[in-house]
């Protein structure tokens, strides 16, 4: 069987995205009653970074010590990919040492690349275009908070960057009707749109995109919401705190969802942007559990692409 990959929801079945939400459910059950199953015992997973993390370095260093393996992480300044050494180079000698590679870039194609140079499977920790590890978990959230998914409607409000468009996915593989609320200007692609509707024909899900951020959230079973500036848009940040005010998460936009509805944020938040700290610390919000389950989806990611029959 050739090596298999995680770049983008989009190359996935909703059977397959199913799969790994069972999984990551057994494994989470496993480990909160104290067991671990160590699958991946002598195994290591490299981590390679172009941007900074907390969520993801620790959740996939942690993944790995659970499952019985290891995590080497290898700094922005320490590979300097494609600057010190070419992409396929970097893939083509890393695999020769590890047995996953997991990669947080700025363009997606040097995953796409690692992935086409890589002996080992190649794992998307985030890409200006992606960050189907995000999405993935943010399902699982919604699955376990909500008791299920399809049906489910999910408001996203904010920018249509890299973890809208994983999210545009995963909710179209999986039933979920999501609505995004977005500037002009600043709303998914086309491109997003047409892979999302063609996932949804499997999936059952819909993506509809709107510019009223209240028309999105009125009567919405969870409300999702990023940062305005995404790391490599830096110098675009004074633009959008001009252009973004209307779209903040804050209790008075809150107030047009369900009263259970929940709140979700993929983190780092930057607070009193996006998301005032009393929506963030309410009783709607479940971001630190969104943020723990990184660990848990990504395990089932692990055994899936490194473990045994994997
Ligand atoms: N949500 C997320 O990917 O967090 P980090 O950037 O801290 O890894
Ligand atoms: N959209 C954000 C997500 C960070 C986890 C970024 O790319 O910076």
């Amino acid at each position: 069987m050739s090596t298999r990959h995680f770049l983008c929801l989009a190359d996935f079945t909703p059977d397959v995205l199913q799969g790994w939400l069972s999984l990551a459910r057994d494994l989470k059950a496993e480990w909160k009653a104290g067991g671990n199953r160590p699958v991946l015992r002598g195994k290591t997973l490299g981590l390679l970074f172009q941007k900074p993390s907390l969520r993801t370095r620790v959740s996939f260093e942690m993944g790995m010590i659970h499952l019985g393996g290891h995590a080497i992480y290898l700094s922005p300044q320490e590979v300097r990919l494609g600057e010190r050494e070419s992409v396929p180079d970097v893939a083509r000698v890393l695999s020769r040492y590890v047995d996953g590679i997991m990669a947080r870039v700025f363009d997606h194609a040097h995953v796409e690349q690692l992935a086409a140079y890589s002996r080992v499977p190649v794992i998307n920790g985030l890409s200006d275009y992606a960050h189907p590890c995000q999405a993935l978990t943010d399902v699982f959230t919604i699955w376990e908070k909500k008791g299920r998914l399809r049906g489910i409607r999910l408001a996203y409000v904010g920018d249509g960057n890299n973890v809208a468009r994983s999210l545009a996915f995963a909710a179209a593989l999986t039933g979920i009707e999501m609505v995004a609320a977005s500037p002009s200007g600043y709303a998914l692609a086309e491109e997003t749109v047409g892979r999302a509707r063609s996932l949804a024909s499997l999936g059952g899900g819909s993506l509809t995109l709107v510019e009223d951020p209240v028309e999105a959230v009125t009567g919405a079973d969870v409300i999702y919401t990023d940062v305005w500036t995404s790391m490599g848009q830096e110098a675009e940040a004074e633009q959008r705190r001009r252009v973004f005010p209307p779209y903040q998460v804050n209790a008075e936009l809150v107030a047009h969802a369900r009263p259970d509805a929940i709140v979700m944020h993929c983190l780092p938040a930057h607070r009193g942007e996006e998301i005032t700290d009393e929506v963030a610390d309410g009783p709607q919000s479940v971001l630190f559990d969104q943020a723990e389950n990184r660990l848990h989806a990504q395990k089932a990611l692990l055994v899936w692409l490194m473990g045994p029959g994997g």
